[in-house]
């Protein structure tokens, strides 16, 4: 009888809902939480649970996932192969189980979908955020036609550390230029309308501190004081749900003794009550069980209370909720409160995708796939995402009467391996490759080939005598080198950086003709570049830059395009000096010019005490923020509204940035404070601000930043976010090294 009455008044609400004039007053949130709380209390325990599980799709997908999706047992699945497969299992869903709830596919679209954009570490060097945004709305117009809701991007984790083959996925090292993507990468996947069937949801990953992997060891300890996890880590997370992200997905590293998907503090202090955040959480592959592993839970029982407690909503692939959580309310140790909890945050992002009003994925009417438009922005955001490190004597762009090439290097036709980590869906028919791109140029030049290694790990110096010969008959060599993709990326950290296989090898018999030598290097990663720079006489990062890696680099190294780009992540000299990043404290014994290596002698009275190595050169290979064009810039007239300023002023910063040399070109003007005393030692530099615009030969332009005293503010030990009066100064330039710099008094 009961039930009968609860349906009735469920049946009555939803009518009341759907026409009275009330519904008109109710916004939109208000009415998806009324339709929340009317599904949930017709639900029963399994069926609440079974929302938060999330399955994967086996090739030979047995019916018993059907039956599960048809009992209400699973919520969500991810990589569901293709729309016909996902719209399958959702008829199930909607059509046979008894409450009809809708699925949420996922999938991981992390630098593109079929069109596959530069990694984020190459897209980040871009400086170009709305490039960044247009990149992430065509990955979501591809992979949603495709039947995919949500993606498991953006990867937002901070790191200093190459060694770690993930840094490929992020955006660097920095904490509020990651934030900055973090927000273009949410309103590209999500759009302006979560219900439009081309917005798919996004997921910050991976919550938190996943990043600072003890050794750059995937998935290894992180020891993080609070004070340095909001400071550094947090941030591009706060962004993310600020700009709307609508799920978080919680790591497997464990965070100061507690794993990230069983850690309160960060999911339910910092993520919920200081950050409001009304989306859900999904946890990674198995690290809900994995919390037994790591020594924090006896049995499965005690990972998913821990994990439900924390406020993980949704298990990805491990099924501890599915088989502990209702035994565990049944025996009275979870409150069945935290259970709808979850529903309900799952529910919402449902709601707010629209499947419940569109819950069968219609294959748009046009294609979306592999545009021309889209192969431009592809070609665009690759072009500049590409760093030119060294450019000895103008050696680039190829100017006549240079027009016979050599094109060599295990990279030079590498279609797969250019796509780099995480492209599942890209394909290498569909990836041109430099060889390819020069080869279709209709110009009056020679392109001749050697591949010299048949892959970056390639040893044998078979091949070496054809490059050799190739090289011999070219007036300039393009030595296309670096990583495959499967050097990085999840679960592919390194120990040494260098260039692997025969590579170096193959610099120095390239070297010996004596002909001009550009390296161009495809990588997933800084590559410690330290005994092959000298050699090469023009250096262009390309990172893995993707489907048009071809007509971009193309287009950079014959002049068609200027590079721009410039890193966001510091390149160490060797292994043994990271971490090394710009936003380093200053300690209480910096090092300085002099300490520059090894030298004769006594290495160390001659250059007293410091934080340095005596065999090394305590400043990174290329900082933070570095990156040259083929133009110069000029920076003059740096100039502040004042020398004091209260809490509530706003400080003018100006500079003048002038094109001194031959070529319209970008630039990436870069703003930085310091804060030179406070209760809490602080960075020696903090990017607060970068603009980035064109300039002709000749052109000057003056740039402005402003800068507040929510500028200035960080967080203490206590978690307190504060600003504390003293002494500033403010750096401009072209690089976290090549500055300008004034001082101010904040009072
Ligand atoms: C992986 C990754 C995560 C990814 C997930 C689904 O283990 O850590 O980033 O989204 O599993 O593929």
């Amino acid at each position: 009888m009961t039930q009968k009455i609860i349906s009735l008044a469920i049946i009555l609400t939803f009518v009341f809902l759907s026409c009275s004039d009330l519904r008109k007053k109710m916004d939109e949130s208000q009415l998806i939480e009324a339709k929340i709380d009317s599904i949930l209390v017709l639900m029963t325990l399994e069926e609440k649970i079974g929302q938060l599980q999330q399955l994967q799709i086996k090739k030979n997908m047995h019916d018993s996932v059907c039956d599960l999706v048809r009992q209400g047992k699973v919520g969500s699945f991810l990589n569901p192969g293709n729309l016909e497969t996902r719209n399958r299992l959702q008829k199930i869903a909607i059509g046979e189980s008894r409450l009809g709830i809708p699925l949420i596919f996922g999938r991981d679209v992390i630098h593109g979908y079929r069109t596959v954009f530069p990694i984020p570490l190459g897209q980040a060097a871009s400086w170009n955020p709305e490039l960044v945004r247009k990149a992430a709305r065509i990955a979501a117009m591809e992979a949603s036609s495709e039947g995919i809701d949500w993606t498991f991007a953006p990867m937002i984790d901070i790191s200093r550390d190459p060694r770690w083959g993930r840094v490929a996925e992020g955006c660097g090292e920095d904490p509020y230029l990651t934030g900055i993507y973090a927000k273009a990468m949410v309103h590209g996947f999500q759009g302006n309308d979560l219900k439009d069937p081309s917005a798919i949801a996004s997921c910050g990953k991976h919550f938190a501190g996943y990043g600072d992997a003890e050794g750059g060891k995937d998935y290894n300890t992180t020891l993080i004081p609070e004070s340095e996890l909001r400071n550094i880590y947090l941030p591009p997370f706060k962004a993310l749900v600020g700009a709307g992200g609508q799920t978080i997905m919680s790591a497997f590293n464990d965070l100061n003794g507690i794993p990230a998907s069983g850690n309160e503090f960060t999911l339910r202090r910092i993520l919920r009550n200081e950050w409001n955040f009304d989306g859900f959480v999904i946890s990674d592959w198995d690290a809900i069980i994995e919390m037994i592993m790591h020594g924090f839970c006896k049995d499965g029982s005690e990972a998913a209370l821990k994990a439900i407690k924390a406020g993980v909503d949704m298990e990805m692939v491990s099924t501890s909720y599915m088989n502990n959580l209702a035994g565990l309310v049944n025996n009275g140790e979870l409150n069945t409160g935290l259970i709808d909890d979850a529903v309900k945050n799952i529910l919402r992002v449902k709601y707010r995708l629209g499947l419940f009003d569109r819950p069968i994925a219609e294959v748009p009417c046009e294609n979306v796939i592999l545009t021309a438009d889209n192969l431009e922005l592809a070609r665009r955001l690759a072009t500049e995402s590409c760093v030119l490190l060294k450019n000895s004597n103008q050696v680039l762009p190829v100017k006549e009467p240079v027009n016979r090439i050599a094109i060599i290097g295990p990279l030079a036709d590498a279609p797969r391996e250019q796509l780099g980590a995480w492209s599942p869906d890209g394909r290498p028919e569909e990836s041109q490759t430099p060889l390819a791109a020069f080869q279709a140029l209709k110009d009056n030049r020679k392109y001749l080939y050697a591949p010299g290694l048949q892959s970056s790990r390639d040893k044998s110096t078979r091949g070496f005598a054809e490059a050799l010969k190739v090289a011999g008959s070219s007036q300039i060599i393009f030595l296309f080198l670096g990583e495959e993709a499967i050097l990085s990326g999840e679960n592919h950290s390194r120990a040494f950086l260098n260039l692997p296989g025969a590579q170096e090898q193959l610099i120095d018999l390239l070297a010996s003709t004596g002909k001009p030598l550009v390296g161009i290097i495809l990588a997933g990663r800084p590559l410690i570049l330290s005994d092959i720079e000298d050699k090469l006489d023009a250096i262009l990062y390309a990172w893995h830059p993707g489907t048009m890696a071809g007509p971009a680099i193309a287009d950079l190294l014959l002049g068609k395009s200027v590079p721009s780009g410039k890193l966001t992540i510091s390149f160490p000299r060797a292994e043994g000096q990271i971490p090394v990043y710009y936003n380093h404290r200053n300690t209480g014994r910096p090092p300085s010019e002099v300490h520059q290596g090894m030298i004769p002698g006594d290495p160390v009275n001659p250059v007293g005490h410091a934080a340095f190595y005596l065999d090394l050169d305590y400043r990174p290979m290329y900082p933070f923020g570095y990156g040259l064009s083929y133009t110069t810039f000029e920076y003059s007239g740096l100039k502040l509204s004042a020398d004091t300023i209260s809490m509530d002023d706003t400080l003018r910063v100006e500079i003048t940035v002038k094109n001194s040399g031959l070529y319209e070109a970008f630039e990436t003007t870069q703003l930085y404070i310091r804060d030179l005393y406070a209760s809490l030692t602080r960075p020696v530099r903090e990017l607060k601000g970068f603009q980035k615009f064109g300039l002709e030969p000749g052109e000057s332009r003056k740039v402005v930043f402003r800068l507040t005293a929510a500028d200035l503010a960080f967080y203490n030990y206590k978690g307190e976010l504060l600003v504390e009066s003293g002494d500033f100064r403010v750096f401009v330039g072209k690089s976290s090294a090549d500055v300008l710099e004034a001082g101010f008094y904040l009072k």
